[in-house]
């Protein structure tokens, strides 16, 4: 870690990005613009978890209850993330990203998809913050698409049903491979998990704020941090346990 060595920092940071159009509707202007605003806000914060040695960010983009929007704005989302792979992706890989897309990724323009494999494919050996855009994503079709392989793999004879336990499961599911988030951050003052990740949430520490997502900076990202570092993650224990754990680690 880079900083504060009285600070600890979340191995990995959810956020769900919100506001972009209050945002915008503040300021009379389209919620597009507001999108694109809500991008220079990705850049800032992508650049300073990077900078505080974060292993993993994953910020949802995209609900796949967002594909009910006006098609207008569901096309323009569509051509800001093409644009923004297409723009930054020498950066990300310049600075040591690796960037991972989760997300149900069939409804997607055949082109957008390529570019996602492409850009996946060129981080891939990267070291620094593992980048994660979930993008049609939702944590009841994560926990769904998990059961479906299950099943075909019980009804092949492969996978005994009494083997099926809470750790084999959570392997099935999406980013199984990194850290449960320990941190989830909502933006705009809603207080919802809005059907992001479910099962992987079990015990992450969760942090609303009233700021909207294009406001969302350095800053604002600190004070998450802060309260993040004060927080005491007993995991089921009771305080004096867990006292006594951190005194022997
Ligand atoms: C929520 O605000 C935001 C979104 C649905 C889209 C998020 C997209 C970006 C921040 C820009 C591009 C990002 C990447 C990773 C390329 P909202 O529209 O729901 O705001 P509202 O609740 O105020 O209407």
């Amino acid at each position: 870690m880079s900083t504060s060595p009285c600070i600890s920092y979340p191995r990995h940071l959810a956020i769900i990005m919100d506001g972009n159009g209050r945002w915008a509707k503040q300021r009379h202007m389209s919620r597009v613009l507001g999108h694109r605003e809500g991008l220079k806000a990705v850049r800032k914060i992508v650049k300073k978890c990077g900078e505080l040695g974060i292993e993993v960010l994953t910020l949802f983009a995209f609900s796949r209850e967002n594909w009910r929007r006006p098609e207008e704005e569901v096309q323009s989302l569509m051509g800001l993330f093409a644009n923004a792979l297409k723009s930054e992706i020498s950066k990300l890989n310049q600075n040591q990203v690796q960037l991972r897309v989760i997300g149900n990724l069939s409804r997607f323009s055949k082109s957008l998809r390529h570019a996602i494999e492409v850009a996946h494919d060129l981080t891939l050996n990267n070291k620094g913050l593992k980048l994660v855009i979930a993008v049609d994503y939702s944590g009841q079709w994560d926990i769904i698409q998990a059961v479906q392989t299950l099943i075909g793999q019980v009804k092949a004879g492969t996978l005994q049903t009494e083997a099926i336990t809470q750790d084999l499961f959570a392997t099935y599911l999406n980013l199984s491979d990194l850290p449960l988030p320990d941190l989830l951050i909502r933006t705009s003052g809603e207080y919802r998990i809005s059907n992001f990740f479910l099962w992987q949430l079990a015990y992450t520490e969760l942090y609303f704020t009233e700021t909207l997502w294009p406001d969302f900076d350095e800053d604002a990202l600190n004070k998450a941090l802060l309260f993040y570092s004060k927080r005491e993650r007993r995991f089921g224990c009771t305080s004096e346990q867990h006292a006594e754990i951190n005194v022997e680690a």
